[in-house]
C-alpha cells in the first residue's frame, strides 16, 4: 500500500527516523523503492545533478513535471514530493496551474515550497484546496544569491525566526519541513518543538528523518559532494570501469560474443547468400 502524509507523520510519533532520498528518474527511483525508501523527492536539485546547471534556478515547470512523471512510473509504495520551481509560486495564482501540472500530469502525491513566513498564505490557501504540502527552511538554494550558500541561523535572532517560520508553516498546514544546512542543536530543537516530522540535510542527527540527493550519496560525482553528505558507494567509479571494459572489449572484438547476437540456420544463410549472389551476377 502507499505510503501517505499520515504514515510518516506516524513515524515520527513512533519515533522512526524517516530516511528520503532524491530521485530523478525511473531506475533510480526503482532501486530507492527496492532498497525501502518511504519517501522520493524529485528535487530541484535536478538542475545540476541532471541538467548540469550550477543552480536550481534555471529549473522549468516542466523540467519537474519531465522528471516527476519518470519517478512516477516506477510505481512502488513511497510518497513522491516533487519541488515547485523558482518563482513559480509567487502568488496563489501562480502556483495553483503550477501545483495542477505537478500532480495532474506528472502524478505526484506533494509539493515543496521554499520560504517562511512570506509563502505561509500561499501554504495556507492550497492546504485548503487539498494539496499536501512540505516547506523548506533553513539554506534555501532557490535563495541562494541572497543567502549564499553557508550555515543558516547561527544567530540567536535568525534561529528565533526561523522557529517562527517553521511553527507558521505548520499552523498553514504543511505536513512536514525539509531544514537544510543549519546548526545541529537548531536542528533538533525545531524538530521536538514541531509535531510535523522535520527533514534534515546538513541539520543534524537531532531531526525526525534526512534527505539526501542521489548523486551524493552514491558517489556518482568526482568532486561536488557537500560536507553534509556521506558517500556509501562510489558507484560513479564502477561505472567508468565498466563503460571502460565495454570499450575494450569493443574495440578488441571480445564484444558481441554469440551470447550477443541472434542466430541463423547454417542451411538458411547458405541458401540466402546464395541467391544474393546470383542476384549480384545477373546485375
Ligand atoms: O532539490 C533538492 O534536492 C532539495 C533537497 C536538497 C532537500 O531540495
Amino acid at each position: 500500500m502507499r505510503i501517505t502524509i499520515a504514515d510518516v507523520q506516524n513515524m515520527k510519533r513512533a519515533g522512526e527516523k524517516i530516511a528520503m532520498l532524491t530521485a530523478y528518474d525511473v531506475a533510480s527511483a526503482m532501486i530507492a523503492e527496492r532498497a525501502g525508501v518511504p519517501m522520493i523527492l524529485v528535487g530541484d536539485s535536478l538542475g545540476m545533478v541532471m541538467l548540469g546547471h550550477d543552480t536550481t534556478l534555471p529549473v522549468t515547470l516542466n523540467d519537474m513535471i519531465r522528471h516527476a512523471g519518470a519517478v512516477m512510473r516506477a510505481g512502488g509504495r513511497a510518497l513522491v514530493v516533487a519541488d515547485l520551481p523558482f518563482l513559480t509560486y509567487a502568488t496563489i495564482e501562480d502556483a495553483v496551474p503550477a501545483v495542477r501540472r505537478l500532480m495532474q500530469e506528472a502524478g505526484v502525491h506533494a509539493v515543496k515550497l521554499e520560504g517562511g513566513q512570506t509563502i505561509v498564505p500561499i501554504v495556507k490557501k492550497l492546504v485548503e484546496m487539498g494539496v499536501p504540502v512540505m516547506g523548506h527552511l533553513g539554506l534555501t538554494p532557490q535563495s541562494q544569491h541572497q543567502l549564499g550558500l553557508r550555515v543558516q541561523a547561527k544567530r540567536a535572532a535568525e534561529a528565533r525566526q526561523l522557529l517562527e517560520d517553521a511553527l507558521a508553516l505548520q499552523a498553514a498546514g504543511a505536513f512536514a519541513i525539509v531544514l537544510e544546512v543549519v546548526p545541529a542543536p537548531l536542528g533538533k530543537a525545531v524538530s521536538e518543538r514541531l509535531n510535523i516530522p522535520v527533514i534534515g540535510i546538513g541539520a543534524g542527527v537531532g531531526c525526525d528523518g534526512q534527505v539526501q540527493v542521489w548523486h551524493d550519496v552514491l558517489g556518482l560525482f568526482d568532486s561536488k559532494t557537500p560536507r553534509h553528505a556521506k558517500r556509501y558507494a562510489e558507484i560513479g567509479l564502477a561505472m567508468e570501469t565498466a563503460v571502460r571494459s565495454y570499450v575494450d572489449e569493443v574495440r578488441s572484438g571480445m564484444f558481441p560474443t554469440d551470447a550477443q547476437s541472434a542466430r541463423m540456420d547454417e542451411a538458411e544463410l547458405a541458401t540466402a547468400l546464395a541467391a544474393v549472389d546470383v542476384a549480384g551476377k545477373a546485375e
